[in-house]
């Protein structure tokens, strides 16, 4: 018999609090878009993500390697979505990055699209070893456009590059999939953590240049964008792992 099973990780996701961006708001005051950028420009700041693609392309390794910095071998199939979250720095502003990671099997399609608007970025990650995961990009972009807001930021990440034997789809084809699409692009290894804070912090980085160019109104939370004191707050019930926070829900 195997050995004592680990304690289930599994806590239920409650909706995100529905509270102000900015302490600008907060005071009563209801700034322009750009009064409320200028004026929130140094509170610490949220963004929320999504992480699509094909089942068994690595999607949860990929989350689990930027929050807890380790790798699952066993394929622990994705149930509906989890979320994890992981503070970063970027021009020394503390940002909260707040991650939907959904299950790729079609049957689950009708509840990930639930969870394209509010996010700022999208990660869509395919196998490099298979390339039918390649081959559904189309189909999983034209389901973010169609159901996200225009804006959103989209990463194409070609991931498992440990397994560069078993190369399906080139780096060049990747490369030329995003330029025709608009997306930024990188291959990963969520095994060896290879580009895997690159994958994660560039969307943000493109995320926070675009809100410095008036891109979104950051008082609209549908942008998946938080500036302020409710940046900090979740209102998710977290697991949390040396320092940083996990959690998972079957639920939609
Ligand atoms: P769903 O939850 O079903 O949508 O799949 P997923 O995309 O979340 O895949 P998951 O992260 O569970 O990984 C699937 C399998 O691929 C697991 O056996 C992982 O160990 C393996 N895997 C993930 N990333 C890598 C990688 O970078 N390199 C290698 N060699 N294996 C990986
Ligand atoms: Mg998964």
């Amino acid at each position: 018999m195997s050995g004592p099973r680990p304690a289930p990780r599994i806590a239920r996701v409650h909706h995100l609090k529905s509270v102000p961006f900015c302490a600008v708001e907060a005071a009563g005051a209801r700034p322009s878009a750009l009064h409320s950028l200028t004026a929130c420009a140094d509170l610490p700041a949220g963004y929320r993500y999504i992480i699509i693609g094909d089942t068994g392309v690595g999607k949860s390794c990929l989350l689990l390697q930027f929050t807890d910095k380790r790798f699952q071998q066993v394929h622990d199939l994705t149930i509906g979505v989890e979320f994890g979250a992981r503070m970063i720095t970027i021009d020394n502003k503390q940002i909260k990055l707040q991650i939907w990671d959904t299950a790729g099997q079609e049957s689950f399609r009708s509840i990930t699209r639930s969870y394209y608007r509010g996010a700022a970025g999208a990660l869509l990650v395919y196998d490099i070893t298979r390339r039918e995961t390649f081959n559904h990009l189309t189909s999983w972009l034209d389901d973010a456009r169609q159901h996200s807001n225009s804006n959103m930021t989209i990463m194409l990440i070609g991931n498992k590059t440990d397994l560069e034997h078993r190369r399906a789809v080139s780096f060049e084809e990747g490369q030329q999939f995003a330029n025709e699409h608009g997306l930024i692009f990188l291959e990963t290894s969520a095994k060896t953590a290879a580009n895997v804070e690159e994958a994660f912090i560039n969307t943000a980085r493109r995320i926070y240049e675009k809100i410095q160019q008036g891109v979104f109104d950051v008082s609209n939370e549908s942008f998946g964008i938080k500036v302020g004191m409710a940046a900090q707050q979740t209102g998710s019930v977290n697991v949390s792992i040396q320092g940083q926070q996990r959690s998972s829900s079957g639920c939609c």
